[in-house]
Parts: structure tokens; sequence; C-alpha cells
């Protein structure tokens, strides 16, 4: 089995926790994508239901594939929000997410749900936060000097301005800056969070502390849940 294989298999699982009558939050991501399509699917087969995208790009998948859409100001509440992340700390369940950039509007959506599921394939647990990926931290594009800064009294040891591929700065859906901070091993995910949400021009940060009920892992030959 191939990673896509993988991670479609996790999003195929999370598509079968969505009841009738759900509002359903939609990440944004390559796995999240799956579970779009996954409950595509089951839309076309009759399940009614109404997703609130994280993003853009999500909101136009989900669109062409015939979901029935809403936004988080009609409904404050969401049964349930299922999407993708780049690093999961074993036993914690704290992520990191963002590297796609929607970070900010998935920890709405991830905050607003009562249930939170994340999906991922065999790459993305790790015994520490900070193993593999940088902490994605969305800043206000006014005094992004000053941030930068400030980022590296609260402990990054390197900060990468996001950019396109094309070379120029990353925008996110909110019109702000990506600051990719590695702050190497994180011991203490809650402490660091915290660190980051008094500084200034931060939006908000890729660390999502105790927000996770469930993690599903599709591997090669096992497909696994996490659950606090
Ligand atoms: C998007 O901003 C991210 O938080 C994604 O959920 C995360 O990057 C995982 O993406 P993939 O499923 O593409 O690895």
């Amino acid at each position: 089995m191939n990673i896509d294989e993988c991670k479609e298999i996790a999003a195929r699982k999370a598509a079968s926790f969505v009841e009738p009558g759900m509002v359903v939050g939609l990440g944004t991501g390559s796995t999240a994508s799956f579970f779009v399509r996954c409950l595509a699917e089951r839309v076309a087969q009759g399940l009614e239901i109404t997703g609130i995208p994280t993003s853009e790009a999500t909101r136009e998948l989900a669109a062409g594939l015939g979901i029935k859409l809403g936004s988080l100001d009609d409904y404050p509440e969401l049964d349930i929000a299922i999407d993708g992340a780049d690093e999961v700390e074993k036993g914690t369940l704290n992520l990191i997410k963002g590297l796609g950039g929607a970070l900010l509007r998935e920890k709405f959506i991830a905050q607003a749900a009562k249930r939170f599921v994340v999906i991922v394939d065999a790459t993305k647990p790790v015994t520490s936060l900070g193993e593999r990926v940088p902490v994605p931290v969305e800043v206000v594009r006014f005094g992004v000097k000053s941030t930068l800064a400030r980022l590296i009294k609260a402990g990054a040891k390197t900060v990468r301005a996001r950019r396109t591929l094309q070379g120029d700065s990353f925008i996110t859906d909110n019109g702000n800056y990506v600051l990719d901070c590695s702050f190497g091993l994180i011991e203490d995910a809650a402490a660091l969070a915290e660190r980051l949400d008094s500084i200034v021009g931060v939006v908000e940060h890729g660390l999502f502390v105790g927000m996770t009920q469930d993690v599903i892992i599709a591997r090669e030959d096992e497909i696994e849940q996490w659950s606090v």
C-alpha cells in the first residue's frame, strides 16, 4: 500500500463517523481532501450534512463535489471536525498543523467541534513534537521583523518566512504571513503555546494542544485508532 492509499483508508474510516444531519468541519491538506471525497460519495448516496470548510481550497473542492456548505457564523458549534496533521504526539495527541497554511481556520473549526478527529498515515506520529517539522506561526504583516525577533526570544532556533513555489511571500486565506519556526524537540507544548500566544503580532500558531479526541493512523498493514 502506498501513502495515498493509507491516507484514503484513514479518510474513509473517519467519513464513517459522520451521521445524518451533522455539521461537519472539513479539514485542509492532502489527507483531508481524501476525506472530503469520501464524504461526497456518501452525500451522493443521500447523506444530508452541512460542511464547514477550513480553507478556500477546501471550500472549492467540497462545493465542486456537491457538499452543502455553511459558515462558522451560521453554525458556531459543530458535531465533528475531521482534518490531517503534520505531527501527532503519541500519548498526548497534541499536534503540529499548518504546513498547508490553513492553521488559523483549522484551529477555529477544531475548537468549535464537539469531536475533533485527526487522520494520518504512518509518517506523522512522533514521540515529541518538533521531531520532523517546524511550528508554522501565522503573523500579521505589520511589524513582521519585530514579531520575528520576539519568536526568537520565545525559543525559536530558526525562523523562516514561508514562500510560494514562485518565490513570493506566502499569504494565508486571512491575508497574513507564515513564519515557520523550529524550536527543536518541544518538551512542553502547552507552555510554548502560551509564550507564542502572548506575542502581539502572532495571529495563531500550529500547536494544537488538548484539542484532539481521536487519531486514526493508517499503516501499510493495519489501521489503528488512538482516543483520549
Ligand atoms: C493544513 O494547513 C495542514 O494543517 C494540514 O492539515 C497538514 O499540513 C496535513 O496535510 P497533509 O495531509 O497534506 O499531510
